[in-house]
Protein backbone atom coordinates (compact mmCIF):
# COMPACT_ATOMS: atom_id res chain seq x y z
CA UNK A 1 0.00 0.00 0.00
CA UNK A 2 1.31 3.37 -0.53
CA UNK A 3 2.21 5.76 2.11
CA UNK A 4 0.64 9.34 1.96
CA UNK A 5 4.42 11.10 2.67
CA UNK A 6 7.32 10.37 1.82
CA UNK A 7 10.36 11.47 3.78
CA UNK A 8 12.79 12.29 1.14
CA UNK A 9 10.35 14.89 -0.17
CA UNK A 10 11.13 18.18 1.02
CA UNK A 11 8.35 20.84 -0.72
CA UNK A 12 10.20 24.58 -0.46
CA UNK A 13 8.17 27.39 0.71
CA UNK A 14 9.12 29.75 -1.72
CA UNK A 15 6.80 32.61 -1.15
CA UNK A 16 6.42 36.22 -0.27
CA UNK A 17 4.99 35.63 3.65
CA UNK A 18 5.22 33.54 5.93
CA UNK A 19 0.84 32.99 6.03
CA UNK A 20 1.34 31.88 2.16
CA UNK A 21 3.36 29.30 3.69
CA UNK A 22 1.61 27.87 6.25
CA UNK A 23 -1.51 28.12 3.88
CA UNK A 24 0.26 26.20 1.94
CA UNK A 25 1.65 23.69 4.62
CA UNK A 26 -2.13 23.29 5.05
CA UNK A 27 -3.58 22.72 1.70
CA UNK A 28 -1.04 20.20 1.67
CA UNK A 29 -1.56 18.65 5.01
CA UNK A 30 -0.47 14.83 4.98
CA UNK A 31 1.01 14.63 1.70
CA UNK A 32 4.50 16.15 2.71
CA UNK A 33 6.37 16.05 6.11
CA UNK A 34 9.41 18.58 5.31
CA UNK A 35 9.97 21.84 3.92
CA UNK A 36 12.03 24.33 3.34
CA UNK A 37 12.57 28.11 4.01
CA UNK A 38 15.14 29.99 2.71
CA UNK A 39 16.42 33.48 2.37
CA UNK A 40 13.18 35.03 0.94
CA UNK A 41 11.06 34.47 3.83
CA UNK A 42 14.23 33.98 6.89
CA UNK A 43 13.58 38.22 7.32
CA UNK A 44 9.74 37.49 7.47
CA UNK A 45 9.61 35.81 10.40
CA UNK A 46 11.05 32.77 8.60
CA UNK A 47 12.63 31.02 12.17
CA UNK A 48 9.27 31.82 14.22
CA UNK A 49 7.78 29.92 10.46
CA UNK A 50 10.51 27.22 11.32
CA UNK A 51 9.03 26.47 15.01
CA UNK A 52 5.37 26.50 14.40
CA UNK A 53 6.08 23.27 11.32
CA UNK A 54 8.04 21.99 14.04
CA UNK A 55 5.59 22.24 16.71
CA UNK A 56 3.32 20.67 14.20
CA UNK A 57 5.49 17.62 13.68
CA UNK A 58 7.48 18.65 10.54
CA UNK A 59 11.11 18.63 9.47
CA UNK A 60 12.37 21.52 8.60
CA UNK A 61 15.02 22.44 5.98
CA UNK A 62 16.46 25.92 6.40
CA UNK A 63 18.49 27.31 3.70
CA UNK A 64 20.38 30.44 4.38
CA UNK A 65 23.74 29.37 3.17
CA UNK A 66 25.52 30.54 5.75
CA UNK A 67 28.92 31.99 4.79
CA UNK A 68 31.37 34.20 7.72
CA UNK A 69 34.08 34.12 10.05
CA UNK A 70 34.23 30.74 11.51
CA UNK A 71 33.29 32.53 14.95
CA UNK A 72 30.39 34.14 13.37
CA UNK A 73 29.23 30.61 11.79
CA UNK A 74 29.86 28.54 14.91
CA UNK A 75 27.67 31.19 16.91
CA UNK A 76 25.34 31.67 14.08
CA UNK A 77 24.78 27.94 13.59
CA UNK A 78 24.27 27.73 17.69
CA UNK A 79 21.52 30.51 17.60
CA UNK A 80 20.00 28.31 14.47
CA UNK A 81 19.71 25.70 16.53
CA UNK A 82 17.48 26.85 18.91
CA UNK A 83 14.52 26.81 16.45
CA UNK A 84 14.52 23.09 16.06
CA UNK A 85 15.41 22.42 12.28
CA UNK A 86 16.81 19.16 10.51
CA UNK A 87 18.80 20.63 8.39
CA UNK A 88 21.12 23.91 8.02
CA UNK A 89 23.10 25.08 4.22
CA UNK A 90 26.68 26.48 4.49
CA UNK A 91 28.78 27.54 1.65
CA UNK A 92 31.24 24.62 1.54
CA UNK A 93 34.24 25.94 2.35
CA UNK A 94 36.43 24.02 4.38
CA UNK A 95 36.27 27.03 7.68
CA UNK A 96 32.74 27.64 7.09
CA UNK A 97 32.01 23.86 7.39
CA UNK A 98 34.21 23.08 10.41
CA UNK A 99 32.74 25.90 12.29
CA UNK A 100 28.95 25.16 11.17
CA UNK A 101 29.68 21.92 12.69
CA UNK A 102 30.75 22.78 15.85
CA UNK A 103 27.67 25.19 16.36
CA UNK A 104 24.85 22.25 15.92
CA UNK A 105 26.94 20.33 18.44
CA UNK A 106 24.39 18.62 21.18
CA UNK A 107 21.38 19.32 19.12
CA UNK A 108 19.49 17.67 16.20
CA UNK A 109 20.80 19.85 13.40
CA UNK A 110 22.61 18.72 10.40
CA UNK A 111 24.64 20.38 8.30
CA UNK A 112 24.79 20.26 4.50
CA UNK A 113 27.41 22.31 2.38
CA UNK A 114 26.83 23.92 -0.57
CA UNK A 115 29.49 22.89 -3.09
CA UNK A 116 29.01 25.22 -6.17
CA UNK A 117 26.10 27.53 -6.85
CA UNK A 118 24.07 26.17 -10.31
CA UNK A 119 24.23 29.94 -11.32
CA UNK A 120 27.57 29.37 -12.11
CA UNK A 121 29.34 28.26 -14.82
CA UNK A 122 33.32 27.45 -15.48
CA UNK A 123 33.40 31.05 -17.03
CA UNK A 124 32.25 32.67 -14.40
CA UNK A 125 34.34 31.02 -11.42
CA UNK A 126 37.50 31.40 -13.96
CA UNK A 127 36.90 34.76 -13.79
CA UNK A 128 35.94 34.72 -10.35
CA UNK A 129 39.74 33.16 -9.71
CA UNK A 130 39.06 29.51 -9.27
CA UNK A 131 41.61 27.07 -10.77
CA UNK A 132 39.04 24.68 -11.32
CA UNK A 133 36.10 24.27 -13.15
CA UNK A 134 32.16 23.25 -11.69
CA UNK A 135 33.00 19.53 -12.13
CA UNK A 136 35.94 19.21 -10.25
CA UNK A 137 35.32 22.51 -7.66
CA UNK A 138 31.90 20.26 -6.68
CA UNK A 139 34.10 16.67 -6.23
CA UNK A 140 36.86 18.69 -4.17
CA UNK A 141 34.03 20.30 -2.49
CA UNK A 142 32.43 17.04 -1.29
CA UNK A 143 36.01 15.30 -0.13
CA UNK A 144 36.26 18.50 2.12
CA UNK A 145 32.65 18.72 3.46
CA UNK A 146 33.11 15.08 4.40
CA UNK A 147 36.43 15.39 6.04
CA UNK A 148 34.86 18.44 7.95
CA UNK A 149 32.36 15.84 9.66
CA UNK A 150 29.28 17.86 7.45
CA UNK A 151 25.84 15.46 7.10
CA UNK A 152 25.60 15.85 3.41
CA UNK A 153 25.94 18.20 0.10
CA UNK A 154 23.54 19.91 -1.54
CA UNK A 155 24.09 18.13 -5.57
CA UNK A 156 22.28 18.12 -8.81
CA UNK A 157 20.81 14.73 -9.75
CA UNK A 158 23.39 14.76 -12.55
CA UNK A 159 26.10 15.11 -10.16
CA UNK A 160 24.56 12.24 -7.48
CA UNK A 161 25.84 9.32 -9.25
CA UNK A 162 29.10 10.20 -9.49
CA UNK A 163 29.85 11.40 -5.70
CA UNK A 164 28.17 8.41 -4.79
CA UNK A 165 30.44 6.18 -6.61
CA UNK A 166 33.53 8.33 -5.22
CA UNK A 167 32.10 8.77 -1.69
CA UNK A 168 29.93 6.32 -0.38
CA UNK A 169 26.50 6.34 0.88
CA UNK A 170 26.77 7.62 4.02
CA UNK A 171 26.06 11.02 4.06
CA UNK A 172 23.02 13.03 2.81
CA UNK A 173 22.33 14.58 -0.88
CA UNK A 174 19.33 17.01 -1.37
CA UNK A 175 18.80 17.88 -4.70
CA UNK A 176 16.99 20.44 -6.24
CA UNK A 177 16.07 20.94 -9.95
CA UNK A 178 13.47 18.05 -10.05
CA UNK A 179 10.81 18.25 -12.47
CA UNK A 180 7.70 15.87 -12.75
CA UNK A 181 8.02 14.38 -16.47
CA UNK A 182 6.49 16.93 -18.27
CA UNK A 183 5.98 19.71 -16.26
CA UNK A 184 7.36 23.16 -16.81
CA UNK A 185 11.14 23.54 -16.23
CA UNK A 186 11.21 27.19 -15.56
CA UNK A 187 14.57 28.89 -14.83
CA UNK A 188 16.30 25.09 -13.60
CA UNK A 189 18.78 24.39 -16.40
CA UNK A 190 20.05 20.49 -15.30
CA UNK A 191 16.71 19.09 -13.91
CA UNK A 192 15.56 15.39 -13.62
CA UNK A 193 12.46 13.33 -12.61
CA UNK A 194 12.08 12.29 -8.87
CA UNK A 195 12.48 8.96 -9.67
CA UNK A 196 15.41 9.86 -12.14
CA UNK A 197 16.65 11.84 -9.02
CA UNK A 198 16.59 8.76 -6.50
CA UNK A 199 18.09 6.32 -8.89
CA UNK A 200 20.96 8.83 -9.26
CA UNK A 201 21.63 8.46 -5.18
CA UNK A 202 19.59 11.60 -3.93
CA UNK A 203 18.36 10.76 -0.63
CA UNK A 204 16.32 13.96 -0.15
CA UNK A 205 13.97 16.10 -3.12
CA UNK A 206 14.02 19.52 -2.92
CA UNK A 207 10.29 20.28 -4.97
CA UNK A 208 9.42 24.19 -5.44
CA UNK A 209 7.09 25.30 -8.13
CA UNK A 210 6.28 21.84 -9.36
CA UNK A 211 3.85 21.95 -5.84
CA UNK A 212 3.97 25.32 -4.46
CA UNK A 213 2.46 26.98 -8.09
CA UNK A 214 -0.26 23.92 -8.65
CA UNK A 215 -3.52 24.20 -9.30
CA UNK A 216 -4.01 21.46 -6.62
CA UNK A 217 -0.61 21.54 -4.68
CA UNK A 218 -1.71 18.20 -2.36
CA UNK A 219 -2.43 16.19 -5.54
CA UNK A 220 0.91 17.37 -7.28
CA UNK A 221 2.44 16.16 -3.79
CA UNK A 222 0.78 13.13 -3.61
CA UNK A 223 1.87 12.44 -7.55
CA UNK A 224 5.53 13.22 -7.02
CA UNK A 225 5.16 11.06 -3.49
CA UNK A 226 3.62 7.94 -5.56
CA UNK A 227 6.71 8.21 -8.42
CA UNK A 228 8.99 8.06 -5.28
CA UNK A 229 7.87 5.15 -3.94
CA UNK A 230 8.67 3.21 -7.33
CA UNK A 231 12.57 3.70 -6.10
CA UNK A 232 13.08 2.03 -2.53
CA UNK A 233 15.04 4.37 0.26
O1 LIG B 1 10.84 25.84 -7.90
P1 LIG B 1 12.02 24.92 -7.94
O2 LIG B 1 11.64 23.45 -7.81
O3 LIG B 1 12.96 25.19 -9.08
O4 LIG B 1 12.79 25.29 -6.57
C1 LIG B 1 13.99 24.70 -6.19
C2 LIG B 1 14.41 25.18 -4.84
O5 LIG B 1 15.73 24.71 -4.59
C3 LIG B 1 14.47 26.70 -4.70
O6 LIG B 1 14.16 27.00 -3.34
C4 LIG B 1 15.92 27.03 -5.00
O7 LIG B 1 16.36 28.18 -4.34
C5 LIG B 1 16.61 25.81 -4.41
N1 LIG B 1 17.92 25.52 -4.97
C6 LIG B 1 18.15 25.31 -6.32
N2 LIG B 1 19.41 25.05 -6.78
C7 LIG B 1 20.43 24.98 -5.93
C8 LIG B 1 20.22 25.17 -4.57
C9 LIG B 1 18.94 25.45 -4.10
O8 LIG B 1 17.22 25.34 -7.12
N3 LIG B 1 21.63 24.67 -6.38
Amino acid sequence: MSKTSDPRLIVALDLPSTDEAWTLTETVGDAVDYYKIGLQLFPLGGMDLCRRLKAAGKSVFLDFKLHDIPATVEKATRSITQGGADLLTVHAEPPVMRAAVAGCEGSDLQILGVTVLTSYDDAMLTEMGYAYGARDLVLRRVEQALECGVHGIVASAHEAAEIRQRFGDGFHIVTPGIRPAGADIGDQKRVATPAKALSEGASHLVVGRPVNAAPDPAQAARDIVAEMQSVPA
